[in-house]
């Protein structure tokens, strides 16, 4: 068999899970597997991922899937009604369970301590793939994108505009490991986790970067190179729907609020978007946004993670072709 054995499974259930250096090594390796995407076709060859969904999704689903077969192995994408967790099996016993077919388990779910039941139960690599609290896989091609169109990622500018939920801890965690300055606007009950903004804001300033938490969205946009935003409910928080709409109006992106931010700035979201609520659809759809180019990049973010993870080679030097 190809893959290397090791004594440590690694699990990366937040960004936070990664060193700075494994942070660069993985956009390093994202870069390579993006300019030759089937030079490791035999890297994963005769194993399976398994790949469960308990939210729906287009890019992270779909991605996984194309970066686990550019892996020359095979995913296999599960539903919660074709597991028997629906008819009472424990989390931890799937976890045991599928470890002994998968190289690797990414999954996408409400609960992040769900996440963190399956990585203590797997003898496999556990992957986030969403949970309520991050998307570590999202703000790996997130810094890839940024990393691509201003040529560096220390000390570049990021504003968030929004609700404080799991794509801002992730784009959180992973500024702060790149020194980049990351300023998040949030009405002041939907700021992000304070145990996350205390952690990054140290971490944030060791590597040169910093944290700002303001309500101000003009605050956070002014002078950024990158004004990010995501949907005003995310999935799990249906119920809270009305109320969020209402305290995030004042936070759309609009081209009022590109103007504060530096002339060459991108825009950014995860998708999908909403225009006319988050953001206007002359952002989303203008020359400023980086949409496109980031969804594109979740594939080869996402295939140098579970090669990395899966073969514990994180330079490619190993498997490639
Ligand atoms: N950005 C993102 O994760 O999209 P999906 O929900 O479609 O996977
Ligand atoms: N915050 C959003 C992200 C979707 C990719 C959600 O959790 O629904």
């Amino acid at each position: 068999m190809a893959i290397t054995q090791h004594t440590r499974v690694r699990d990366v259930l937040a960004i936070a899970d990664l060193t700075d250096i494994e942070l660069h090594e993985l956009l390093e390796l994202s870069h390579q597997m993006k300019s030759q995407p089937r030079g490791w076709l035999d890297a994963l060859a005769g194993e399976t991922v398994a790949c469960f969904f308990q939210k729906p999704s287009t890019r992270t689903r779909v991605s996984l899937h194309g970066a686990i077969a550019r892996l020359g192995g095979a995913p296999l994408l599960i539903r919660p009604d074709e597991l028997q967790l629906g008819r009472g099996e424990p989390i931890s016993d799937t976890a045991r369970v599928l470890s002994g077919y998968a190289c690797a388990i990414a999954a996408r779910v409400f609960k992040q301590t769900d996440l963190e039941t399956m990585a203590e139960h797997s003898t496999v690599p556990v992957i986030n793939a969403l949970s309520d609290l991050h998307h570590p896989c999202q703000a790996l091609a997130d810094l890839l994108t940024i990393n691509e169109r201003f040529g560096t990622l220390t000390g570049v500018r990021l504003a968030y505009v929004g609700e404080g939920n799991n794509v801002v801890h992730s784009l959180l965690e992973a500024g702060a490991l790149a020194g980049m300055h990351v300023a998040v606007a949030s009405p002041g009950d939907l700021a992000p986790d304070p145990a996350i903004v205390a952690e990054t804001a140290t971490l944030a300033r060791d590597n040169g970067g910093s944290i700002l938490i303001t309500e101000d969205p003009v605050e956070a946009a002014a002078g950024a190179s990158v004004v990010y935003t995501d949907v005003w409910v995310s999935m799990g928080d249906e119920t809270e729907a009305e109320a969020h709409m209402q305290k995030l109006r004042p936070y759309q992106v609009n081209d009022e609020l590109m103007r504060v931010a530096r002339p060459d700035a991108v825009f950014m979201h995860c998708l999908p978007a909403h225009r006319g609520e988050e953001v206007t659809a002359e952002v989303l759809d203008g020359e400023q946004s980086a949409v496109w180019q980031q969804a594109a990049n979740r594939l080869p973010t996402e295939q140098a993670l579970v090669y990395a993870l899966v073969t514990g080679d994180w330079t490619g030097k190993e498997h490639a072709r």
